[in-house]
Order: structure tokens, then C-alpha cells, then sequence
């Protein structure tokens, strides 16, 4: 969506105004592959679960929620001890409604230096900050869009970011950063009283072990996670950080009070429950990732090597804009992000990836006819 005209009669913030909406578009398709969700719905099972327990809580809705979500910070701590082999507590997790509010109080609570992240990568960081008033500085990365490691390590010198972000696998790339690498960089970040922000949205995906496992020994080091990927829980919005007790301390300043709702404590708990169901296709899914990207270079089409459920892709003549429109018009919606030569499909099931390839054959196909 581009910036629109405002009225001169409201009183907009100048900053505000120059900004567009997100806004990646939800039109219906046959194959929806454009916003990095998982493809495989809760099975009933689960679904009644969740109806079960948000009844129960249905019951008490006149009462406020837990303002600290207790059970569910616990619930959280436990699930993360239990993939990377750690002891947080709960006074380690923070949750909100998506890891995107995640994101917004660390902006709220420590902006007032400048932030520096490193595009392309996921595009609300920037859009978040500059809505809160926050100095976003990029730092770019290499052409094959590597992080330049020294560059990096310099320009958090330079600026001297109160946050500095990481997102690994990164968004859109799927490219990843090392915990070696992590490491230095938590240093350097250390050195100008700043914090690491590792954007950990697609950890699942991954064959790299977690940062969260450098948490207490870099105590200005932020994971950020989500349910919304790999969780396959999209829709219920719960994301999380784990960090130093301090630092989620900071995030009781910031929250508003009773910002994560009953019903969502309830059907989050519930999904952490099924945790087995909920992440058992995420090797299925990268299984996927292989097999697209074979079928993509078998159409003299070159992937980025992803660690992700998705795949940035180039090779091909047409205008990105155009391929996009001319995938959606046989059904299937991935994602323009803007980046020259460039498109993002996210992985679905069998059929949608099917479809996918099937599409971009027939257009690659009709074009050198
Ligand atoms: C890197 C990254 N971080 C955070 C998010 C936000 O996820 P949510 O707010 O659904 O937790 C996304 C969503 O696409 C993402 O790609």
C-alpha cells in the first residue's frame, strides 16, 4: 500500500505521515503462500481442547486476566528448557500478543538511542521503530545477503544502537547467522551499553542451535520467539522473548495493563500442550523446502539457501511485479518484498507446492515459447 494524502485538519504526526500501513495482501487463493504461516491446520482434537478451555475461562470473562500471565510465562520457559537443554524460569519469558508487540515494547522501553539493523530482513522492525518515535539506522549486508560480520561489528560502534537486530534464519532471505558470530556481536553491543535482538521467528526451521543458550552469559542478549510459525498458531497471537530477569522486569513498564487477554493465556497453554502435534511438521516442511528448491532449479530458477519455510528466489526475466500478478491470476499468492529480481514463496502443503511449481512452469514455459 503506498503513503496516502492526509487532511490537513487532523492533526497526524509529521513522522506518521510519510509512512504505509503493513499491509501484505489476504486475498483469496487456491495455494496462499505469502505470509510465512504453517500450511497445517490444529486438528480437531485440538481445536475442541482449546473450545474446552477458553469455555471454562468464557465463564469468568467479567474478571480481568492474569496481568502477568504467570501460568503462561512458565508454560513457556518450560517449552524453550526443553528444545535447548536450559533452566530459564518464567521471570525469563515475557509474552504478548505476537512477537510484533514483542517488538514494540523493546522500542517503547529502550528507545531512546538509535536502533541499527541490517536489510533486507524483516520489514517491520524498521516500521515498528519509526511508529514509536525510534532513530532506525540499516546497516545493509553483503549482495548474497550474508551478514558482513566486521561491517556490522564496526557500525555498532559507530552508532551506538540501544538495540541492535538480528533475525536468524533471517526474513526474507532464510540466510542465518552463526552463535560464534552471535557472540561477537552481543560483545560489541555490550561495549556501548546496548542490547542484541535475535529475531528468532523461524528457529524451528533451523539446524542451528538457539541463542537463547548464550542468554546467561551475554545478560544484554534478547530472544525473541513466536508461535505463529513453526507453532502453527498464526492466528491465536502469542509471541516471546526470553532474556535476563532485568530486562523483563523493564517490560512490566511498558506493557498496558492486561495487554494478553484470558482467552488467549487459555488457548496458548492448551497449544503449548500439544506441542508434539503443533511442531510435528516442521520436518515435513523442511523436507519441502528441499524438494521446491530442487524443482525451482530444475527451471533454471536459483533459491537463496534457506533455513526457513520459505524461499527467496531469482533467475528469472520477468519483473517481479509482474511474475507475482501472473502466479495470482493462476491462484497461487506469494510475496513481492521488494527487492529487485526477487520473489518469496513460503512453503505450503503438497498440493500448494504443486501448484507453485506448477504455475511458475507454465509462465516460464509461455515466455521462452
Ligand atoms: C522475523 C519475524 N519476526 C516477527 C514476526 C511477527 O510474528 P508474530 O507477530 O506473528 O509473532 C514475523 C512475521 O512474519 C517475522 O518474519
Amino acid at each position: 500500500m503506498s503513503s496516502k494524502e492526509w487532511p490537513n485538519w487532523l492533526p497526524l504526526r509529521q513522522d506518521l505521515r510519510e509512512l504505509s500501513p503493513y499491509g501484505a495482501p489476504q486475498v483469496p487463493a487456491a495455494a496462499t503462500l505469502n505470509t510465512n504461516e504453517n500450511p497445517y491446520a490444529p486438528s480437531a482434537e485440538l481445536a475442541k481442547a482449546i473450545a474446552d478451555r477458553t469455555y471454562q475461562v468464557a465463564l469468568n470473562l467479567n474478571r480481568y486476566p492474569d496481568r502477568d500471565a504467570q501460568t503462561l510465562r512458565k508454560g513457556l520457559a518450560n517449552f524453550i528448557n526443553g528444545l535447548s537443554n536450559t533452566s530459564f524460569g518464567a521471570d525469563q519469558i515475557w509474552a504478548a500478543n505476537g512477537s510484533n508487540e514483542i517488538i514494540q515494547s523493546l522500542f517503547m522501553a529502550f528507545g531512546d538511542r538509535p536502533a541499527l539493523g541490517f536489510t533486507p530482513s524483516y520489514s517491520m522492525h524498521p516500521l515498528i521503530a519509526k511508529v514509536i518515535g525510534v532513530n532506525w539506522q540499516d546497516g545493509g549486508r553483503r549482495a548474497d545477503f550474508s551478514l558482513d560480520l566486521v561491517k556490522a561489528l564496526n557500525e555498532i560502534a559507530t552508532v551506538k544502537p540501544a538495540l541492535t537486530f538480528i533475525t536468524t534464519p533471517n526474513n526474507p532471505t532464510g540466510t542465518t547467522v552463526t552463535l560464534d558470530e552471535i557472540s561477537l556481536l552481543a560483545q560489541a553491543a555490550a561495549q556501548i551499553n546496548g542490547l542484541l535482538i535475535v529475531d528468532e521467528a523461524y528457529a524451528e526451521f533451523s539446524d542451528l542451535p538457539s541463542a537463547v543458550t548464550l542468554i546467561n552469559e551475554y545478560p544484554n542478549l534478547v530472544v525473541i520467539r513466536t508461535m505463529s510459525k513453526a507453532f502453527a498458531f498464526a492466528g491465536a497471537r502469542l509471541g516471546y522473548l526470553i532474556a535476563n530477569q532485568e530486562l523483563v522486569s523493564a517490560m512490566f513498564l511498558v506493557r498496558l495493563p492486561y495487554h494478553l487477554s484470558s482467552l488467549t493465556q487459555a488457548a496458548a497453554e492448551v497449544a503449548l500442550e500439544f506441542q508434539g502435534e503443533l511442531l510435528g511438521n516442521v520436518s515435513t516442511l523442511i523436507d519441502s523446502r528441499k524438494s521446491v528448491i530442487s524443482e525451482l532449479e530444475k527451471l533454471g530458477i536459483q533459491a537463496v539457501p534457506s533455513q526457513s519455510n520459505f524461499i527467496l528466489f531469482t533467475g528469472f526475466s520477468h519483473d517481479p511485479a509482474q511474475l507475482w500478478r501472473q502466479l495470482l491470476d493462476r491462484g497461487v499468492l506469494i510475496r513481492d518484498v521488494g527487492l529487485l529480481g526477487h520473489l518469496r514463496m513460503t512453503i505450503g502443503n503438497e498440493a500448494e507446492n504443486q501448484k507453485f511449481i506448477a504455475a511458475l512452469q507454465e509462465i516460464l514455459n509461455g515466455e521462452s515459447q
